[in-house]
This record gives structure tokens, C-alpha cells and sequence, in this order.
């Protein structure tokens, strides 16, 4: 999401980007504030613009996102170097913005909600780029009680369909073969008498787009009308990404999510068993106020039963504002970090056995460009979302190959073209 942003942002300055600081006319710190560490990182990287300022008092300094939302105007008497604040909702507002600072020498502080085009600027796209996010909601109307999101990207709004049509369109015609729906509660998008579901078949009769994603689904919301769409539409890729939070029908209970231990089981299960090589993988928070070993274990237990394809793992922060900041028994941080650890142990050996089991399989594979580590190496990824190197002399960015696995590590693939 934070991504999507900083790329509206580039396209809603339309100036060329720079990673010289010292030869910007403007900064722009695009920040996340779900837990405290994002927070703590985005208000130290403000520091370090500050010298930048008394050398060059014509640059403009910005911060945007969910900090900028989140503090507002007490970020402008913390930081005197700093022209302006603006939230997520806002970035349309951006270019006039800076052109205001830019004339008047005004400080600014933009944390509306109510912004009539939330949607207006589009992101900037790479050519050449394969794959590409797509925005079809902001906010989230869920009530999660660790979760800072809807303090600080406000309600649900979900995009219309003619919008997010010509969106892809427009990326479609740029050469973009694989489109990942976003939203906070992707799979909860509705509009206009539409579904999630719909909007997936929709998006697909795009002649010459290969895939489709969508990050990140609330399990509340994942129907069965939802898994017969992703089982009949070809291009709909078989992963999900699914957090579940935690094993413990109590601690799941605390943080309202809304579901228990076994309706969560019951979407996975049908997912595994209607879609061939379904992947699925999640997002947990240990150390939760009142989280017991009970609990934890349950966790665990829940872990090795779905056996998550990949898994990101937190241990919980208290945010400013959210209901689970204030509840008794928290938990102490050193027991929090040890079962972190113990969980991130579980899954790392899980992810690794299941990219093993993948050698002498034949993956359809589509090519996103060249690998990281090898520049003989080309990468793409499967409909599992698992990242696959191979060696090519070939350009072959952008089609679909069938990729021998020859060897599975904990991050990725490793094959050769059939
Ligand atoms: N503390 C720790 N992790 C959190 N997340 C959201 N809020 C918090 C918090 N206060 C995690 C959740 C979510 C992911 C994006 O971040 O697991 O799914």
C-alpha cells in the first residue's frame, strides 16, 4: 500500500526523482506508523533533512502517510525545517500544496479525510514493469483493536469499477501482464451491486493481462462465491494472502477479529481442497495483551496444521488511540521476542520444506526481469507467488515459461527452461 502511494506521489509531482538529497528541490518522507518502530524510523529520518534545510533554504520538506496523519500539526512544531504534512487520503492535494509552500512560504498541514477524488492521482509506472498494484479501496471499516489503520486512512471507500477499469487498462497498455488488487480488506470490496467476486471476472476479461492478484483478504469476508471465482477463472492466481493473527479463539476474541480458530480452518480447508496447489500465507501477532502460553501454543499448533506457505510474524506494539493499548496483562517483552522466535523457527523450516518439495516439479513461471543475484539469472514467479530463478540468455520479460525446479531454498526457486 505504502508503495502504491510513494509511486501517486512521484506521479502527482511529475518532477524526475533523485537519490541525491543534496540535489533535490523537494523531499518527501512517505512514512507507515502500524507499529512503533515504522513510527520511530519515519520521525529520525525527519532529522536528517535538517542540515540540508540551512544550506538550502528554497527546499521543500515533506512528510506524507500514516505518520503525517497520525501527529499532524505537532510534526510542524517538532520539526522547524519541516513545510508541510499531508495523510494518505491527500495526495491529490499534494501539487497544490507545494506550489503553496513553494510561493507563499507557508506551512501547511493537510489530514482531511474528506478529500472529493480520493483516487484522482494514479501511480506512476515503470515501463517495462511486468506486474503492477492496482488500488480498489482506502481505509477499513474493521475494528481490530491493535490496528491503527482506520485512525489513520479513515473509512472504507471502495473505487468504482469504471475507474478501476480504465486504471488497469492504462496499465495493460503499457505492457503490465499481472495485476495485484489492493486494499486494507481487499475481498470486502463492494460497489455499485457488485462483489469482490465480480470485480475479479471483470478485471480478468482484459484480453491481454496473463494474471491477477489481491492482498490483502479478511477471512470474515472470504465466500464461497469468492473461492468458486478463483477456481474457475484462469487468471486469478492460486494464493492468498490470509492473516489469521493468531491460534487462540480467546486472543482472536480481544484483538475483534470477528472469526474463530475454526471458521478461519474452514476457508483454508475448502481453498485447499477446491483449488489445485493453493497457496496460502498469513500474517501473526505475538505477545498480544494477555496472550498466554496456552495461547501462544496454540498458535503454533495452528501453524503446523495449515503449514502457511510463507508467514510474516510480529511481535505486537501498542499504537496511540487503539483499544488494545490500554488493556490489562501485558505481555513482557522478553517472553513476547522468545516466542517470536520460536514461531519465525517453525515457519522457516515449513517454507523451506515446501520449496524443496517443488524440485523436479515443471512451474509455469512468468518473467518479471532480471535476478538480484545473478545478472545471468532471470526471475519470475509462480502462481504460488514463489520467486523462481533460471538461468536465460533470452529476453523473456513478460511471457509465461515452464521452469524445470532443480533446487528450493528458503526465499526462492532455483530451475532451467524447458
Ligand atoms: N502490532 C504488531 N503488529 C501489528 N500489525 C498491525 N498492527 C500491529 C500492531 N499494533 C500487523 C498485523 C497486520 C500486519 C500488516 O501488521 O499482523 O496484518
Amino acid at each position: 500500500m505504502n508503495d502504491y502511494d510513494s509511486q501517486r506521489i512521484k506521479n502527482a509531482i511529475g518532477i524526475p526523482q533523485t537519490d541525491d538529497p543534496g540535489k533535490a528541490d523537494i523531499v518527501i518522507i512517505n512514512t507507515c506508523a502500524i507499529r512503533e518502530k515504522a513510527d520511530q524510523k519515519a520521525l529520525s529520518s525527519l532529522g536528517k533533512f535538517k542540515h540540508l534545510k540551512k544550506s538550502n533554504p528554497n527546499l521543500v520538506v515533506g512528510m506524507t502517510g500514516c505518520v503525517a496523519q497520525l501527529y499532524g500539526d505537532k510534526l510542524l512544531s517538532k520539526a522547524s525545517h519541516l513545510d508541510f504534512v499531508l495523510g494518505p487520503r491527500a495526495i491529490p492535494k499534494l501539487a497544490e500544496i507545494i506550489k503553496d509552500v513553494e510561493i507563499e512560504r507557508t506551512r501547511i498541514v493537510e489530514t482531511s479525510y474528506d478529500i472529493e477524488e480520493p483516487f484522482e492521482i494514479l501511480p506512476y509506472h515503470e515501463n517495462e514493469k511486468v506486474t503492477s498494484f492496482l488500488s480498489i479501496q482506502q481505509g477499513c471499516n474493521k475494528k481490530c483493536t491493535y490496528c491503527i489503520v482506520p485512525t489513520v486512512r479513515g473509512k472504507e471507500i471502495n473505487r468504482p469499477v469504471e475507474d478501476i477499469m480504465s486504471e488497469a487498462k492504462y496499465l495493460v497498455d503499457k505492457g503490465v501482464k499481472e495485476i495485484t488488487l489492493i486494499g486494507q480488506t481487499v475481498n470486502s470490496w463492494k460497489n455499485d451491486g457488485l462483489k469482490f467476486a465480480d470485480l475479479l471476472n471483470i478485471v480478468g476479461e482484459l484480453q491481454s493481462l496473463e494474471r491477477i492478484r489481491f492482498t490483502t483478504s479478511y477471512p470474515r469476508d472470504f465466500t464461497k462465491k469468492l473461492i468458486n471465482t478463483m477456481k474457475t477463472n484462469p487468471k486469478v492466481c492460486s494464493h492468498i494472502h490470509l492473516p489469521v493473527q493468531s491460534g487462540s479463539n480467546e486472543v482472536l476474541s480481544n484483538m475483534k477479529r470477528t472469526y474463530t480458530v475454526e471458521w478461519y480452518l474452514d476457508v483454508v480447508n475448502s481453498l485447499k481442497e477446491e483449488i489445485k496447489d493453493m497457496a496460502i500465507s498469513s500474517d501473526i501477532i505475538v505477545g498480544f495483551p494477555g496472550e498466554t502460553e496456552y495461547d501462544f501454543n496454540q498458535t503454533l499448533k495452528l501453524v503446523e496444521q495449515v503449514e502457511f506457505d510463507t508467514c510474516f510474524s510480529f511481535k505486537y506494539s501498542p499504537r496511540p488511540a487503539t483499544p488494545a493499548a490500554v488493556m490489562e496483562n501485558p505481555v513482557d517483552s522478553d517472553i513476547a521476542s522468545r516466542r517470536l522466535t520460536i514461531l519465525q523457527e517453525l515457519q522457516r523450516k515449513i517454507t523451506c520444506k515446501k520449496n524443496e518439495d517443488r524440485i523436479g516439479k515443471v512451474e509455469k513461471v512468468l518473467v518479471e526481469g532480471k535476478s538480484k543475484n545473478d545478472f545471468n539469472h532471470l526471475m519470475g514467479r509462480t502462481s504460488q507467488n514463489r520467486i523462481v530463478n533460471f538461468g536465460s540468455k533470452e529476453d523473456l520479460c513478460g511471457k509465461l515459461v515452464n521452469i524445470k525446479i532443480n533446487n528450493g531454498f528458503q526465499n526462492s526457486l532455483l530451475g532451467s527452461i524447458l
